[in-house]
């Protein structure tokens, strides 16, 4: 199926769904949006008081604050994929249960077959679980991962840094370094400049176990 059409398709799942128990108290639920083509995924953990009442993700002061790290990133809302672990608001804002992220975790893994993203950048703790369970957020926040054939950046969630402001200069800089993770990606290692040009390593090779230049930056791929 066409991406887009496999995307319109999972939103109308999930605006019906009620495989679990947080149907009974949401407005909206909220499958995520953005381009099919996106090379980029957030994930968030849930819907919160806006976007349960708009069913689009990221609508409130966590989502403005979204934005203006994108912008550190050079990178426009409308040009990433953003959605949650679970679509539907956990009342109270309370944390997403292990069986609520099981029951929605079947939309999210078809949104990421279909979107197919080069990196997928999990925000707080939830979605980081999902990709590098036991993973501390503290510990690894900001680094490319590589999951499944695929870089994996775990971050901090926006509105932990509204909370605790003390975690905001580490946000901007983990979505400051995007770019670099996502040039990785897309051709080479990049080599510095007097070095002589040695073998080009593509990120498939990487991802198949092939070792990194020796002078690569050991802080732009840590392998597992
Ligand atoms: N927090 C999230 O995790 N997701 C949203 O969509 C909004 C706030
Ligand atoms: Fe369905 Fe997910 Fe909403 Fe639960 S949270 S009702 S699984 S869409």
């Amino acid at each position: 199926m066409d991406p887009r059409e496999a995307l319109d398709q999972i939103a109308s799942e999930v605006r019906g769904c009620t495989r679990c128990n947080l149907h009974h108290s949401r407005k909206c639920s909220v499958p995520g949006e953005g381009p099919a083509n996106a090379r980029i995924l957030f994930i968030g953990e849930g819907p919160g008081v806006n976007e349960n009442e708009q069913g689009r993700p990221f609508v409130g002061a966590a989502g403005k604050l979204l934005e203006n790290l994108l912008a550190k990133a050079g990178l426009r809302r409308d040009e990433v994929f953003i959605c949650n672990v679970v679509k539907c608001r956990p009342p109270g804002n309370r944390d997403p249960l292990p069986e609520e992220m099981a029951a929605c975790g079947k939309y999210l893994d078809r949104q990421i077959e279909a979107i197919d993203p080069e990196v997928i950048v999990t925000l707080g703790r939830f979605s980081m679980g999902k990709f590098l369970p036991g993973a501390r957020i503290s510990a690894i926040h900001g680094q490319a991962k590589v999951v499944d054939g695929r870089l994996v950046v775990a971050m901090f969630h926006p509105a932990a840094a509204l909370h605790q402001p003390a975690l905001k200069p580490a946000l901007e800089q983990d979505f400051a370094n995007l770019p670099r993770h996502l040039m990785l990606v897309s051709t080479t290692v990049p080599q510095t400049q007097n070095t002589p040009v040695g073998p080009i390593h593509t990120y498939h090779e990487l991802v198949h176990d092939e070792p990194p230049a020796e002078d690569a930056d050991p802080q732009q791929l840590n392998l597992f």
